[in-house]
């Protein structure tokens, strides 16, 4: 379930560099507008000194109030762990780094994802990812041509996913990030009060309760089993999805995990990892030409 941000008081702090005005600015509303603790990083650059090997331990002890700090700097926002031994910052940028590489040399309509959607069906299909997290799904589908809308319910999620999605205007991925439309709303809910189909395709990738083990997912994972929680109204979202796409719905397990309870796939894609089900509702030919 979505965490209500007003219990996060004491787990989740929010903090701005001092260098970037429009960082303090959005920092502060958005502590202001969920109630959660501010501070203004006076040293700056908190990042870097919480993940420094040489910390002042008088001045980080007095930022390290929280496990977890919502920290605003220039364009960007991530959220530090601050934690001994924890990882590094997570954000969702989609510029640089693994991102970068797996749009350049990831496989292209070759990958599962991809396939699961359909795209290597000669269709492009419209797509709602009803559980967006940090968007690295969509932005694989956005990349290879598809428009996607991204509803994602936690507010600090999102709030990473809205600044990400920010940041990434006006650069070379421009045009992808131009078929991204963030709501920050619980999909259940919203897509029942959608009258009429959504999407071609609707797309969950809910958190799956024992999800852990691998190193690089771990950290994320972590992360948002604190902040987030277990999603434990999968079955409700799926029923809902059935019902407002109109091609097809698909949904991400770990490989051995169960499916969602409720209808059964029609079929799944097996990958190293993960597996996709497919619940079809029509042929995706119906798209061809269209
Ligand atoms: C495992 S993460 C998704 C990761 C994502 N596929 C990616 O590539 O980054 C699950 C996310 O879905 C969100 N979520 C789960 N159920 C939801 C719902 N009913 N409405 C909106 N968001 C939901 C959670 O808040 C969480 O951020």
């Amino acid at each position: 379930m979505s965490t209500d941000l007003s219990s996060l008081s004491s787990l989740l702090f929010v903090s701005a560099d001092p260098s970037f005005p429009t960082s303090i600015s959005r920092a502060q509303a958005f502590a202001d507008k969920y109630q959660l603790p501010y501070f203004l990083d006076q040293q700056g650059d908190l990042a870097k000194r919480t993940f420094s090997k040489k910390k002042n331990s008088k001045s980080e002890n007095k930022t390290a109030l929280a496990p977890y700090i919502l920290y605003y700097q220039g364009g960007s926002v991530s959220i530090l762990q601050t934690e001994k031994a924890a990882p590094g910052p997570v954000s969702a940028s989609f510029l640089g780094g693994k991102t970068e590489h797996r749009r350049q040399f990831g496989g292209g309509k070759g990958q599962l994802v991809a396939k699961a959607v359909g795209l290597n069906q000669g269709v492009v299909p419209d797509v709602l990812d009803a559980s967006a997290g940090l968007g690295r799904d969509a932005f694989v589908l956005a990349s290879l041509g598809c428009k996607l809308t991204l509803l994602e319910r936690s507010p600090v999620i999102a709030e990473l996913l809205a600044c990400a999605l920010e940041e990434a205007r006006g650069t070379d991925i421009d045009d992808i990030v131009a078929r991204m439309h963030l709501i920050n709303a619980d999909s259940s809910q919203w897509l029942a009060n959608q009258t009429e189909p959504v999407a071609d395709v609707i797309y969950l990738d809910p958190m799956y309760p024992h999800r852990e083990k691998s190193s690089l997912v771990k950290k994320e994972m972590r992360l948002f089993q604190v902040l987030v929680g277990e999603d434990l109204d999968d079955a409700l979202l799926l029923a809902a999805a059935l019902k407002k796409a109109r091609y097809r719905v698909v949904v991400k397990r770990p490989r051995k995990g169960v499916a969602i309870e409720g209808q059964a796939p029609n079929h799944q894609l097996m990958g190293k990892s993960c597996r996709y089900d497919i619940y079809s509702i029509k042929s995706l030919a119906g798209l061809k030409g269209g």
